[in-house]
């Protein structure tokens, strides 16, 4: 039977008692973690979200009846002790905090029976995916969960602080909305007072952070909700959550020059690690160049080198054939691994095919200097002589080579490289290399929608002298955007936004909309603009990739407390489902049912 916490009052939480301690009486309560009986003694590891602290039963201190029920305690069980602080009566535990000291118990309540739960609550467990997410109330038990909430309830802290102290508002804007143009899919809400209509769930606060600057609430910011119906990724969830601000009278250094500081704050108060300032900048251009992506991981080099040039007239058709289709032939230079069996190599091989590779070149430098290659036979020795200069290989060295459109190489080989690091080890998590990508290109070019359309959204603001080619050469025009990137994964991104309206009839104008699609979609904000609006820039962090790399985790599934899976279901709750026809009713929606699903 489960006793009430009448009269007794938690005076620490587990860790919060000390040698300090010794001699005064506490009162701890949380669970049990496990039972030892050593005949006349019991011990009881109790933990608390702080830690873990020994319990010590003897029927001496706490009478006959209490002794017996401590031996009835179970893993989970939840309870109350209080007792004398005592210096340990066995070896000191060096792994516990509170290794040094137990609590003599005088006085014990069961507040809670608990069933055996269906895994160890403990790190380091093998329980599979779908059973911990099941159980998530459990599995936020473990340690690792709870640092891993309670190192991010600190980053938001720190985020409030400092955003408060740059003159900052915090100002929350609607779920229910209407849809943003983040290019993701919406999850629509149905409205059963106008039926047939539908809220969009905000992909992000994006319009209406801009409407706060018309309205001159000059630096915004959120830690906001947003909700994208997308495939999701180890790194992607269909509701996450950003960090997120808008800032009137700026320009893009300003924006990252608080955001540098930004993160050396959070970085600093909530893991104690120092961010060196500045924070490197690059432009896309030369990320993709050097790193074939647009979040390059800096930790490592093993950059892409362009032999183009030096191909050009080779007897290799592979690599002739994509220079005429307008492409390049690009290699890296995987240092020291020239001794790969031939069977591992070929798994690259399969690896870069599975990124769009049509295949794979590579040439091996023996210890002698002589080389082993897939395309020796094509080359004079001096075009292979050049080749390996270029790559500045070594005896020992591997190099590897995509030829093929543009954007293809650059996939095939970021990928590989950061492949190659990661069988190498040398994606050390510990190491924090922050990098901003500056100058992106404003449009990508849609083969499915036969278009251009914009790379960030239709607010962004072109590089100044670009302006001119935005209808005549769409392609070549750069974006005031920047997006802020930690070991590879995008962590946040943002740009200065159009603010004048010939810009903006230009963009809309390449974009492929009339002037009536434009209004029809985005009519509130271009109004707005008509009644005075101020220069205005802002940027947004996915806040669970920030704290997923901060806490070290492979997947942001570590960092949210109830996440979805694959599927975009919630294991424990068994969201989405059915509801009541009657509520079907109320909104006036019929369920069309797929023959397949049926
Ligand atoms: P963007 O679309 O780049 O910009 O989003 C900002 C950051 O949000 C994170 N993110 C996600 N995290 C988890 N799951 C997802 N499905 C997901 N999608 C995005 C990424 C990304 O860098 N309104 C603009 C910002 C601006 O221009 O100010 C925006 O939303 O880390
Ligand atoms: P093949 O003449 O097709 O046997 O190709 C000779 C070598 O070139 C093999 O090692 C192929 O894997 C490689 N190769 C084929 N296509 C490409 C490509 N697009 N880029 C780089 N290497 C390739």
């Amino acid at each position: 039977m489960a006793e009430s916490m009448k009269g007794l009052k938690r005076t620490h939480r587990c860790t919060e008692v000390s040698s300090q301690n010794i001699g005064e009486t506490v009162t701890v309560m949380g669970w049990v973690q496990k039972r030892r009986n050593l005949g006349s003694l019991i011990f009881v590891d109790l933990r608390d979200r702080s830690g873990i602290l020994q319990l010590m039963f003897d029927e001496e201190n706490i009478g006959k009846e209490g002794f017996e029920k401590a031996g009835t305690l179970r893993s989970e069980f939840v309870v109350a002790a209080v007792g004398e602080v005592v210096k340990r009566s066995g070896a000191v535990n060096e792994n516990l905090k509170t290794g040094d000291i137990e609590i003599k118990v005088t006085q014990l309540r069961i507040l809670s029976e608990a069933l055996t739960p269906p895994f160890p609550i403990e790190d380091g467990i093998t329980t599979k995916d779908e059973v911990r997410l099941k159980y998530r109330y459990l599995d936020l038990r473990r340690p690792s969960l709870q640092r891993n909430l309670m190192m991010r309830s600190k980053v938001c802290t720190s985020v409030r602080n400092f955003l408060a102290e740059e003159g900052f508002l915090e100002i929350e804007t609607p779920i229910l909305t209407k849809s943003t143009p983040e290019g993701a899919r919406d999850y629509l809400v149905p409205s059963r007072v106008h039926p047939g209509n539908f809220y969009a769930l905000p992909q992000s606060p994006q319009l209406f952070k801009q409407l706060l600057m018309c309205s001159g609430y000059d630096r915004y910011f959120q830690i906001a909700k947003c909700f994208r119906d997308e495939d999701l990724r180890a790194d992607r969830q269909p509701e996450f959550t950003q960090i997120d601000m808008e800032l009137s009278f700026v320009d893009a250094d300003d924006v990252m020059n608080v955001n540098e500081r930004l993160l050396a704050r959070i970085f600093k108060d909530a893991i104690g690690v120092e961010v060196p300032l500045p924070i490197q900048r690059m432009t896309w251009q030369e990320a993709m160049d050097r790193f074939g992506s647009d979040k390059p991981d800096i930790r490592f080099g093993m950059e892409l080198k362009n032999i183009s040039d030096l191909v050009k007239d080779c007897g290799f058709g592979v690599f002739t054939g994509a220079l005429e289709n307008g492409g390049s032939v690009r290699g890296i230079n995987a240092n020291g691994q020239g001794h790969m069996p031939r069977k591992k190599i070929d798994a690259l091989v399969d690896f870069a095919k599975g990124y769009g590779a049509k295949g794979l070149a590579y040439l091996v430098i023996n210890e002698d200097g002589t080389y082993k290659s897939s395309f020796a036979k094509f080359m004079k020795p001096e075009e292979l002589d050049s080749i390996v200069a270029r790559l500045e290989g070594k005896p020992g060295d591997l190099l590897l080579f995509a030829a093929d459109k543009n954007s293809i190489v650059w996939n095939v080989l970021g990928a590989l490289r950061l492949e190659i690091a990661d069988q190498l080890g040398l994606l050390k998590k510990e190491e924090y290399k922050f990098l901003w990508i500056t100058d992106f290109p404003l449009f990508e070019y849609s083969e499915e929608e036969n278009r251009y359309v914009a790379m960030h959204h239709p607010f962004t603001m072109p590089v100044e002298e670009d302006i001119p080619y935005l209808t005549t050469d769409p392609g070549r025009v750069r974006a005031k955007a920047y997006d802020i990137t930690l070991n590879g994964t995008e962590i946040g991104g943002g740009s200065v936004r159009i603010f004048q309206s010939d810009v903006q009839e230009k963009m809309f104008e390449a974009l492929g909309f009339t002037e009536e699609e434009a209004y029809d979609r985005f009519g509130f904000l271009l109004t707005a603009f008509k009644y005075g609006v101020p220069p205005h820039a802002g940027l947004a962090y996915g806040l669970d990739r920030l704290i997923m790399l901060m806490a070290q985790e492979d997947s942001i599934r570590e960092v949210i407390a109830f996440p979805k899976v694959k599927d975009a279901s919630c294991l424990m709750t068994d969201a989405p489902n059915v509801v009541d026809e009657k509520q079907l009713e109320d909104l006036k929606i019929a369920v069309i049912t797929d023959k397949k699903d049926a």
